[in-house]
């Protein structure tokens, strides 16, 4: 029996493929197929079944298996940048490296309005990933040299999401994750930033916590913001693929 590594390409070949434009076979189409476009911005969330993402102390570790966790890897490898705000530094000083699967660690993005955040946090190890820092003009930002930092304007502290965007775009950096967290992630949808938003869906109900999303309040049903979604199993988690493109009216 043959294997057609055409159609069914293994991991290893996905990162190179998608950026080449080629197909990518299945599983890995289905997954993926909407990461194609050469620009796209995913938002990700991994959130339990009553729609927290961390513990009302900010403890978040844990809450996706390893297949869901193997998934939010194989999107940082898929991306040119991931970007995270100042909280999750602050909560969980994660890496944003690729480390689960194979495939190249994006560049990291930190938006630190405020310069709060330490130069030893590991978003900014120098690693041979380019890092950038994202913040206020007046701001001074505490950061290694080699860590690139962007003032942009804010109107009351709060950066454009726009503004964000097209500075990563001004660099080459088009495909972009939104990794979180829950402010990060809302900010982005709000203002109509993000084309596919990842939601893996873990089978735990913690019952109190942050919530995923936080958006500005709707009237009524008709302000929902209904959107074209694919449902993926990832273990014992669940993926909801969701195009915002697509979606209908949102009422925000
Ligand atoms: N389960 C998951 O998928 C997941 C993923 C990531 C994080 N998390 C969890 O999420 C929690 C953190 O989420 P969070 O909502 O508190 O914080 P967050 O979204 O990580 O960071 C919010 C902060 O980032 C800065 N920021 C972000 N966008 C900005 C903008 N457009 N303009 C100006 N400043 C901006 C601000 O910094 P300042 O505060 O300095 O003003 C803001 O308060 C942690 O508990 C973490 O463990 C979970």
């Amino acid at each position: 029996m043959t294997r057609d590594v055409d159609s069914s390409p293994g991991w290893q070949e996905v990162p190179h493929r998608l950026r080449c434009g080629q197909a990518l076979g299945e599983p890995w189409e289905s997954l993926f197929v909407g990461l194609r476009p050469a620009s796209t911005v995913v938002g990700q969330i991994g959130q339990s079944l009553d729609g927290r993402i961390a513990t009302v102390s900010g403890h978040s570790s844990d809450i996706n298996g390893p297949q869901g966790i193997a998934h939010l890897h194989r999107l940082r490898a898929l991306v040119d940048a991931v970007v995270v705000g100042a909280g999750t530094v602050r909560a969980d000083d994660p890496q944003l490296t690729v480390r689960c699967v194979s495939g190249p660690s994006p560049v990291r993005v930190v938006i630190d309005p405020r310069g709060t955040l330490p130069a030893e946090s590991r978003a900014f190890a120098n690693d041979g990933v380019h890092r950038i820092v994202i913040t206020r003009q007046e701001t001074r930002v505490d950061v290694a040299e080699d860590v690139e930092t962007i003032a942009l304007p804010d109107s009351d502290g709060r950066i454009e999401p726009r503004a964000i965007l097209d500075a990563l775009v001004e660099r080459g950096l088009r495909r972009i994750l939104i990794e979180g967290g829950a402010q990060t992630v809302s900010s982005f949808l709000s203002a109509s930033c993000l084309d596919r938003l990842h939601v893996v869906v873990a089978p735990m109900i913690l019952g109190s916590g942050i919530a995923g999303l936080d958006l500005p309040p709707i009237a009524d049903m008709t302000g929902a913001l209904r959107i074209p979604m694919r449902a993926h199993a990832l273990g014992s988690d669940v993926l909801f693929d969701c195009d915002l493109r697509s979606g209908g009216p949102t009422g925000r």
